[in-house]
């Protein structure tokens, strides 16, 4: 890979030229940096595709401890990096190794050997890149149908196909369980970033006081427990996908820290003056009404401004029954899978039923419902009892109260009539021995197969 960028981190200004000499010579672009805060601010900014580091950094230290250190905030940006160190100084290159870099090579460099190096880890990069995006290609694919028959569903999709590709901020909005986090995975796969990571951020979860170490890091000896140098989630989402769940929850307080970063696009490490460039594509996602929220003063309009320049609304479940026979049979196979049973169908009177059904739930709910489903048959086929939704949009007032005997006869003709008269399927829903059963359906002369 010519024209590929290395940062050549070295605190001795000779050292630098030589390199760079050497290292243009080979048609590689060329950045310095001759402290740590240089190379964090480099090594952020203008992503190198490898970083040749110097272990002996300040002149008067040879221990490589602070080499190190630079080498472990250089990780989370997956940059390989190759070790210059001094002759002889075998167990730092070892330390180096185990800490994540790529290759050593010892000073004064052999002009062959670093080279072959540089043209090895570059090539051993791009592998691993192309690598990582095809498996989370399959693993998205194997694990997250996403079924959108609906026409409502349709239109998201359109609408998602056009925009995944640009960097617009998302608003996603909807029940819970309809789907949100699925979809900001969905963008985010569908987008030019999905080669970097795409970092949740559940905003109802983050304590108010640990909001900024979160979102931005800090540094060792921040604050009283900052034990270790943070990476925050702006970073982890660098040119990738930061996904703000349950936006709705974020503390009035603490939203001006938010918009901030927005909009200036630059935010602090806490504990560092240095200001950081932010590049991450925003989805936010909330089952709350925001514009609700704002004429309660409890959300910011200019915050909520800077994140809805797209809005999607997914629709409840229940007003999408198109949708239901396909995630039927689709949530069945993803059981079956799962639990090692054989395939299964499922009785057109059993999606009648789960189209009737309101889920308050939505998705999750439905999905919740099939694994049962799928557990509780032995059949090859779920019926519309194994659904076990009875009951479950009204409330127990349905039940009439009577003498106990005539609510036990109605309950068994009930069994006998919703497992078209099998007296084993009827036992079982009614959690009762198949001869006890008998005994019963001969007392209420029930009719039965014998
Ligand atoms: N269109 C879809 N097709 C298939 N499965 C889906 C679809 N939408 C959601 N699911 C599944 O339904 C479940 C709930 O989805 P998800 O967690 O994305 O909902 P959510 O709206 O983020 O919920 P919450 O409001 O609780 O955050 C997940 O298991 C998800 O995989
Ligand atoms: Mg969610």
């Amino acid at each position: 890979m010519s024209n590929a960028t290395i940062l050549i981190a070295d605190d001795d200004e000779d050292i630098r030229l030589a390199l760079n000499l050497l290292l243009s010579a080979e048609g590689y672009q060329i950045i310095e940096a001759e402290n740590a805060k240089e190379i964090t601010i480099q090594s952020s900014r203008q992503k190198p595709d490898l970083v040749l580091l110097d272990m002996n950094f300040s002149r008067d230290t040879t221990s490589g401890q602070e080499g190190l250190a630079i080498l472990e905030q250089l990780q989370p940006l997956n940059i390989p990096v190759i070790l210059m160190t001094a002759w002889g100084s075998i167990d730092l290159a070892v330390q180096g190794l185990q800490k994540g870099a790529s290759d050593f090579i010892e000073k004064p460099w052999n002009k062959l050997k670093l080279l072959t190096s540089i043209k090895q880890q570059l090539s051993f990069s791009k592998v691993k890149e192309q690598n990582q995006g095809y498996r989370q290609l399959l693993a998205s694919e194997q694990s997250k149908a996403w079924i959108c028959q609906s026409p409502s569903m349709q239109a998201i999709e359109s609408l998602v196909a056009q925009i995944a590709p640009t960097d617009a901020n998302i608003l996603i909005l909807g029940e819970n369980g309809t789907g949100k986090s699925l979809l900001a995975e969905r963008i985010h796969q569908l987008s030019a970033r999905n080669q970097a990571p795409l970092i949740a951020v559940n905003m109802a979860a983050i304590p108010d006081n640990l909001f900024e170490s979160e979102l931005f890091g800090h540094q060792k000896g921040a604050f009283t427990d900052a034990k270790q140098n943070r990476v925050g989630r702006f970073q982890l989402a660098d040119q990738g996908t930061l996904f703000f769940d349950e936006i709705g929850s974020l503390p009035l307080t603490l939203q001006p820290k938010l918009l901030r970063v927005l909009e200036t696009g630059q935010y602090e490490v806490l504990g560092s003056s240095q200001t950081q460039v932010a590049d991450a594509r925003l989805i936010s996602a909330t089952n709350a009404d925001l514009n609700q929220l704002v004429t309660e003063q409890a959300f910011r309009q200019d915050l909520l401004y800077r994140l809805n320049t797209i809005v999607i609304t997914i629709p409840p479940l229940r007003e999408r029954l198109e949708d239901i026979e396909a995630l039927a049979l689709s949530f069945i196979d993803k059981f079956t899978a799962k639990y090692h049973k054989p395939a299964l169908t499922i009785s057109l009177c059993a999606i009648s039923k789960l189209k009737q059904h309101n889920w308050p739930g939505n998705i999750r709910e439905f999905s919740h419902v099939i694994e049962r489903a799928v557990l509780l048959t032995t059949a090859t086929e779920i019926t519309a009892q194994q659904l076990l939704l009875e009951n479950t949009d009204n409330s127990n007032d349905a039940v009439l109260l009577q003498p106990l005997e005539e609510a036990e006869k109605q309950l068994i003709e009930k069994a006998m009539k919703v497992t078209n008269g099998q007296v084993m399927e009827a036992a079982k829903l009614l959690d009762i021995s198949r001869n006890a059963l008998y005994r019963r359906l001969e007392k209420f002369a029930i009719q039965h197969e014998k």
